[in-house]
């Protein structure tokens, strides 16, 4: 057992400074970190015999000064669909991403997993890139500033939030340094770590349109890295779907042109084409030149 929790320190300090904010711990390491606590907080050393107790220590007692210790999942990396209903087998999906080995094991992604939120039968699908702030802090995707420009996109469309299924590629806000309020995109990294997710989602839901919002969700579906002005404006597939690239809500939010929201607008109403809604006069004249 080291005597003084110092190397450790210095090296997660390192790890932090490489923008690194989790790391994972097996329960032998975790009975160590134990120790260190109980040390600094000048409180009785943990007894050894403790490595046979086969609860859990917990997060908080683990923790480091200003490094989260993620708790050793089970070594899961095969996702597995149970349930009878389409959502009873999206909740086993959610079920297991608390612990996806793959994703958490990276050590670049947040705690809080985020899954889906709507319709797991709907006809429409949309996916995002990754949940930020707003979405950690309320579990659910899209619910910040993007999320309320796509509502408006929907409700644009007469379609409720509710009657879609909404998802992200990556299921865990990606983690920065010193982070408040601030998001970053997911890496090829944490993409690829999470895919098993949305492929599945969309075998469960098997909806009648896939709409990727941005690049980011575009590039882990079509497996590709061209620009968004490029991918939109027709139609691609994913598991023989029809898929629809458009530009994520956050770059309308970013960019008030209306030719932008135009193009945005013009992807929907193909959408609306291809599924057989009706559309009015109005719904076609939005965001044209007066
Ligand atoms: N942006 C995304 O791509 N997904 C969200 O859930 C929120 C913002």
């Amino acid at each position: 057992m080291p005597t003084s929790a110092e190397p450790l320190v210095s090296y997660l300090r390192q790890l932090e400074a490489k923008g690194q904010t989790h790391v994972s711990v097996d329960d032998d390491a975790r009975l160590i970190l134990r120790e260190f606590y109980m040390r600094a907080k000048g409180g009785q050393p943990a007894a050894v015999e403790q490595k046979t107790v086969s609860q859990p220590v917990s997060k908080e007692e683990t923790k480091l000064p200003e490094a989260v210790v993620e708790s050793a999942a089970p070594a899961e990396s095969a996702l597995t669909v149970s349930g009878g209903t389409a959502r009873e087998k999206i909740d086993s999906l959610r079920q297991q991403a608390e612990k996806w080995k793959p994703a958490r094991g990276l050590g670049s992604l947040r705690q809080t997993m985020v899954f889906s939120t709507g319709d797991p039968e709907a006809d429409i699908m949309l996916v995002g890139e990754a949940p930020g702030f707003d979405e950690e802090r309320l579990h659910e995707p899209f619910v910040g500033k993007a999320g309320q420009k796509l509502d408006d996109i929907l409700r644009a469309m007469g379609v409720g939030r509710k009657q879609c299924y909404i998802s992200n590629i990556v299921k865990f806000r990606p983690a920065m340094p010193n982070q408040t309020t601030n998001n970053r995109k997911p890496t090829k990294e944490e993409m690829a770590a999470c895919m098993p997710f949305i492929e599945q989602e969309v075998k469960i839901v098997q909806p009648k349109v896939i709409i990727a919002l941005g690049g980011t969700a575009a590039h882990a579906l079509l497996d590709c890295d061209l620009a968004v002005a490029r991918m939109r404006g027709s139609f691609h597939e994913y598991q023989g779907i029809p898929l629809r690239v458009t530009y994520h809500p956050s770059y309308i939010l970013h960019n008030e042109a209306t030719s932008e929201k135009r193009k945005l607008w013009e992807d929907m109403l193909e959408v609306m084409g291809l599924l057989g809604m009706p559309v009015s006069d109005k719904q076609k004249s939005y965001f044209l030149p007066k």
